[in-house]
């Protein structure tokens, strides 16, 4: 779901109601409850469910740090659709046609209480795919003396799959996941193509055996709903699609993947090359000098 920067510009109702889905587990409970919150331009669904739990009912219990988009953690279902909180505007999902919201925690993750889910099986799967860089040599892997070259195009190939934020989102809005526990879902299967396809990585083949199993891409039925929902513009669904062909190839020994050589150990690289002077900020700042005290800089040069 793309974000749309033009919705904090729009006008939302000057009252909302928001609806949201209530569960008690000390008495296995589940109720709606409404809230009416008079709204300003910019609100943000977080904002509303703050406001309603700062004036209204305290009670109200749910999952949130960042306000900004970037920490993942206010994931919940709004108007049906997963979506952060923090990224919806209520102008987006409140007109003055139909002033109500609905709430509801994440589906496919287990209700904790109220808005709060449990992403413990989600991160568990998230951690099985091993997601970080895999060396054979695990000396170099642990000093990190090293860099590893890799080419402009090869670094677009993997980027969209760095800015996943591992909101759960997709894992949320999967229909398989939804009947079967064991498919490892969109969130980690992107990140195993993010690695597979990572020149630096060398467990490729591991990671591809790894899922030739129902758990993998395979089992996808490619509804797309996740690629539909990433707040990130991640497109876990074409990651899966290029890993079931990366998969077929490999069973056919068709599959090749070039490994990119390390280059260091850093301190026996040639010295980098000075800046040109309109690129020094300030007189005398060397950005490349390591362990220099740091320049005092006269207070007049940063006004
Ligand atoms: S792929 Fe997108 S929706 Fe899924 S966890 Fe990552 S950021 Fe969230
Ligand atoms: S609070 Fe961090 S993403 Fe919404």
């Amino acid at each position: 779901m793309s974000f749309d920067p033009k919705a904090a510009t729009k006008i939302p109702p000057k009252k909302v109601t928001f609806r949201i889905k209530r569960f008690n587990p000390e008495e296995d409970r589940e109720w709606w409850e409404d809230y009416e919150v008079e709204t300003y331009r910019g609100m943000t669904v977080l904002d509303a469910l703050l406001k309603i739990k700062e004036e209204i009912d305290h009670t109200i219990v749910m999952r949130y740090s960042c306000r900004m988009g970037v920490c993942g953690s206010c994931g919940m279902t709004i108007n049906g659709m997963p979506r952060l909180a923090c990224q919806t505007q209520v102008a987006e999902v409140a007109s003055d046609g139909k002033p109500v919201v609905t709430v509801e925690p994440l589906k496919n993750h287990p209700v904790m209480r109220d808005l709060l889910t449990d992403f413990t099986k989600f991160f568990d799967k998230h951690r099985r795919v091993k997601p970080y860089l895999l060396r054979k040599d695990v000396n170099e892997r642990e000093t990190g003396d090293y860099e590893y070259e890799m080419l402009p195009e090869e670094h677009y190939n993997i980027y969209e799959y760095t800015l996943c934020i591992a909101c759960g989102l997709c894992y949320s809005a999967c229909p398989v996941v939804a009947s079967t526990d064991r498919f490892l879902g969109p969130q980690a299967l992107a990140y195993v193509w993010r690695y597979v396809a990572d020149p630096r990585d060398e467990a490729w083949k591991e990671r591809l055996e790894m899922i030739d199993t129902e758990e993998g891409p395979f089992s996808c039925h490619y509804a797309a709903s996740c690629s539909a929902v990433c707040p990130k513009m991640v497109d876990p669904g074409a990651a899966i699609q290029r890993l079931r062909s990366a998969l077929i190839k490999y069973r056919l020994g068709l599959y090749k993947k070039r490994i990119s050589k390390k280059v260091g150990p850093m301190e026996e690289r040639k010295p980098r090359k000075d800046l040109p002077p309109e690129a020094k900020p300030v007189d005398g700042v060397d950005p490349w000098a390591k362990d220099q005290e740091p320049v005092k800089i006269p207070v007049e040069k940063l006004i």
